[in-house]
């Protein structure tokens, strides 16, 4: 890894940009390999240096990968206006530049959202050629049928709207376990509807192979571990 200026790598690790960066350096509270480091220019391997600000220490890692129990009541964007984003749960110490939400879960509905700067992990993530497998659980305003199970398996249609076969596995009178490859609009709220059936409660249990920490109360993050990365984009189903 190339040496970059102590400015651009704060800069790009944080959420302040280059000036806030020249502050903190000038104002003595930015360290590297325990030396304070006194001018913006002086260069370093972010990768073999201990960066810290104000004694904390920062990741210097270019791209960063947030497992996120998402709350009801918030928006999948990165900022929003009027309503409350996942970025701005985020703790401070995990804030940083182009940080966005990899795939949207409905204001109303909780569980496992992914937050990266990796625009790359999460086009591939995203598209309809990967078939990353999404897994939620799904509470309904009305008991579930084999019949309901049998259909989600053949493929539902909604006028034009067609859907990949998905897996359903009831689980409880109103509940089932719902396992998609597709991201589409409301995806499994209409899948219910076209069976008769209105989602109450709807939350993301698992993508790809990685389930939600159940350890993440909601509105909490930690990173993936590498393998949780992984795992991600592994094709592996089944509920
Ligand atoms: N399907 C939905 O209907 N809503 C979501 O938030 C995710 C999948």
């Amino acid at each position: 890894m190339a040496v970059e200026r102590i400015d651009k790598i704060l800069s790009s690790r944080n959420t302040e940009g280059r000036s806030a960066a020249k502050a903190l350096i000038k104002a003595g509270r930015v360290t590297a390999n325990g030396v304070t480091v006194r001018r913006p220019e002086e260069k370093f391997d972010p990768e073999q240096t201990e960066i810290r600000i104000d004694g904390e220490r920062i990741s210097i890692s270019r791209f960063v990968y947030i497992m996120m129990n998402k709350p009801k009541g918030v928006l999948s964007a990165s900022n929003d206006k009027h309503s409350r984003t996942v970025i701005d749960l985020l703790p401070e110490e995990m804030k940083r530049r182009g940080l966005f939400p990899a795939g949207r879960l409905d204001k109303d509905t909780e569980g496992f959202i992914l937050i990266t700067n990796d625009g790359e992990l999460a086009h591939k993530m995203l598209s309809p050629k990967s078939h990353v497998y999404k897994l939620y659980e799904a509470e309904c305003d009305r008991a579930l049928t084999d019949c309901d199970a049998a259909a989600f398996e053949k493929g539902i249609r909604l006028g034009e709207l067609e859907f990949m076969p998905a897996e359903m596995k009831i689980i409880e009178k109103n509940k089932a376990l719902v396992e998609i490859c597709e991201g589409k609009f409301h995806q499994i709220k209409r899948m219910f509807h076209a069976v008769g059936a209105e989602v109450t409660a709807l939350k993301r249990l698992r993508i790809g192979q990685v389930f939600l920490d159940e350890a993440l109360d909601p509105g909490k993050s930690r990173y993936l571990t590498d393998q949780e990365l992984i795992d991600i984009l592994n094709l592996k189903h089944g509920i």
